[in-house]
């Protein structure tokens, strides 16, 4: 070897075993190198194998294994695992900057929470993006309390938590992260703390279990089972919102422009608003500045009647609230078999699943009523039709199994038929269970932040419970029509005596409807 190479090859030499010395003596100080992130598994002691301590007690019993498991959960949408998404139909597509087109310096962000059952919030999203809602303008807010695990690809996706980020990202969906799990009423005030931090003078917020779309069939007179009375100004107003231009018309507008517009009108009519439903809380607009005046959302009062809590002070307070309609609402439980069919693919006909069905006997007793409430739907729509001449022209629309039409609007029948099959099915046991979709995905053991599904589906009801006493405690008032059933002021929270309770001193108070599984110590 040349000796000039050797020569400088010599400090390299050394400089390396010195760094190994030095390492070695480091990682011997502190213990194990925290600071430079070794594999901390040699120092921890293995998990005993069967780890319930030796003891004298006798053995817990268990509950009954449930008899009963819903399917394994599929991937909805197997496109997009591939390929980016398809395009949208093409009157659908949001004109760049659209919001400046209704004075608005800035587009109003979309909030849409999400903590379980993944296949539901991509339906909702993609329902939005192909309704016409820009997809840099809606928000996932994940909160499953499992930290960064989704954003690192930690879930299964049979875990209810699961949610997949890439896929988000690939719609071009914004998604951010609650710290920690956060309650229905937390959320809420999670979204006004957004509104703070980008500084959003008004949001809309939505649900993972709704299926939207833009009016693109020209005016829908099905009466959907979360519909309620729809709030007009006048004449004009009301024919505007009943009478929509179709997509194949001049004046049509999808339901992302709609809201633009009803924001727009709001601000043109100076009102102290406070709210606007889109078919009660399914899609709402909110206005920053009434949250702020009356407090938020009570974080005491965990989930439901949380929103009772909430109009109630709004209302209270002078701030309106309105039932408005800007496009095509379904409050839904299930899931489409392939969220293809909402990017109007023609060898993809539409259909949806239930990934929670009811135990089969459940579901047999209540199929009868389902098909009675099917074919009372059906009636209803051709009487409406029938009386008005703008329904006459429209066949029928139909579930198919022939190929689907290239035309996106032929396509659509179908699919706004499919909407209101799902709706209707969410609410085939009238108002009962429908929410069991919550609770019935039940896989990701093991995985982090595990948390048992049913267990979890239980301590919510626990806590809607506890909840609802702590409403009644509030208001004095049992039920959620603060405004038309009481004279209560925002000043009376927490003053007034019970209004169910007869005022004698000799009756001992009872309380209705005190949740059973509650703690009854603490007072
Ligand atoms: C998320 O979706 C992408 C694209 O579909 C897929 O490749 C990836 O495996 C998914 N991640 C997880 C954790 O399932
Ligand atoms: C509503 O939109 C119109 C244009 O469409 C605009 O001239 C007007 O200033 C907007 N109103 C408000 C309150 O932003
Ligand atoms: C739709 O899905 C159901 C099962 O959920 C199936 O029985 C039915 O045949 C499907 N219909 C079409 C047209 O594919
Ligand atoms: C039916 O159409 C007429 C206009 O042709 C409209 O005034 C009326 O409100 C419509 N009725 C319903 C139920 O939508």
């Amino acid at each position: 070897m040349n000796i000039r190479v050797a020569r400088s090859i010599l400090p390299i030499l050394c400089a390396i075993v010195l760094s190994f010395v030095l390492f070695y003596a480091y990682t011997i100080r502190s213990g194990g190198g925290d600071v430079l992130h070794l594999p901390s598994i040699p120092f921890i002691k293995p998990k005993p194998t069967d780890r319930r301590p030796p003891t004298t007690h006798a053995p817990p019993s268990f509950k009954p294994t449930p008899t009963f498991t819903p399917a394994a959960v599929t991937d909805p949408f197997p496109l997009l695992a591939t390929s980016t998404p398809p395009p949208i139909p093409e009157y659908n597509i949001p004109r760049p900057n659209l919001h400046a087109e209704y004075g608005l310096d800035r587009a109003p962000p979309l909030y849409i929470g999400f903590t379980r059952q993944w296949p539901m919030l991509l339906q909702a999203v993609v329902s939005y993006i192909t309704a016409g809602w820009p997809a840099d303008g809606i928000f996932v807010v994940e909160n499953t309390g499992v930290y960064n695990s989704n954003r690192d690809g930690k879930l299964s996706l049979q875990n209810p938590f699961y949610l997949n980020h890439t896929t988000l990202k690939r719609l071009g969906v914004n998604v951010l992260q609650t710290p920690v799990l956060l309650t229905f009423a937390q959320l809420q005030n999670f979204f006004l703390h957004e509104a703070y931090e980008h500084d959003h003078p008004y949001y809309f917020y939505s649900h993972q279990d709704a299926v939207v779309f833009s009016f693109e069939d020209g005016p829908d007179n099905t009466h959907r089972p979360s519909d309620g009375e729809w709030d007009f100004y006048d004449e004009n107003d009301k024919e505007d919102m009943m009478l929509p231009a179709s997509a194949r018309q001049p004046g049509y507008r999808t339901i992302y422009e709609n809201c633009l517009r009803e924001l727009n009108q709001t601000l043109e009519r100076g009102e102290r608003w406070g709210i606007r439903w889109f078919q009660y809380d399914h899609l709402s607009l909110v206005n920053r500045e009434a949250m702020e005046a009356v407090g938020g959302y009570d974080s005491m009062i965990p989930y439901y009647i949380s929103d009772c809590d909430f109009n109630g002070k709004l209302l209270m307070d002078g701030w309106t609230a309105k039932h408005r309609r800007v496009g095509i609402i379904n409050d839904v439980s299930s899931v489409m078999t392939n969220l293809g069919a909402l990017y109007r693919i023609p060898h993809i006909t539409p259909n949806f699943s239930d990934p929670n069905p009811m135990t089969p006997e459940r579901e047999a007793k209540i199929k009868a009523d389902k098909e009675k409430a099917e074919k009372e739907a059906e009636e209803k729509k051709k009487e409406e039709a029938a009386k008005n001449a703008t329904e006459a022209g429209k066949p029928a629309p139909a579930r198919r199994d022939t190929p689907m039409p290239e035309d996106p609007v032929e396509y659509f029948r179908a699919l706004n038929q499919l909407g209101i099959d799902m709706g209707l099915h969410k609410y085939r046991d009238k108002d009962n269970l429908r929410n069991t979709w919550q609770v019935t995905q039940r896989g990701g053991v093991g995985e982090p932040f595990y948390y048992d599904a049913m267990g979890f589906g239980r301590a919510f009801e626990i806590l809607t419970e506890a909840g609802k006493g702590v409403y009644r405690e509030k208001w004095g008032h049992r039920d959620c029509d603060l405004i038309s059933g009481t004279a209560l002021r925002m000043e009376d929270q927490w003053h007034v005596e019970k209004d169910w309770e007869k005022p004698k001193e000799e009756d001992k108070p009872k309380e209705e409807n005190k949740p059973k599984e509650g703690k009854k110590d603490g007072r």
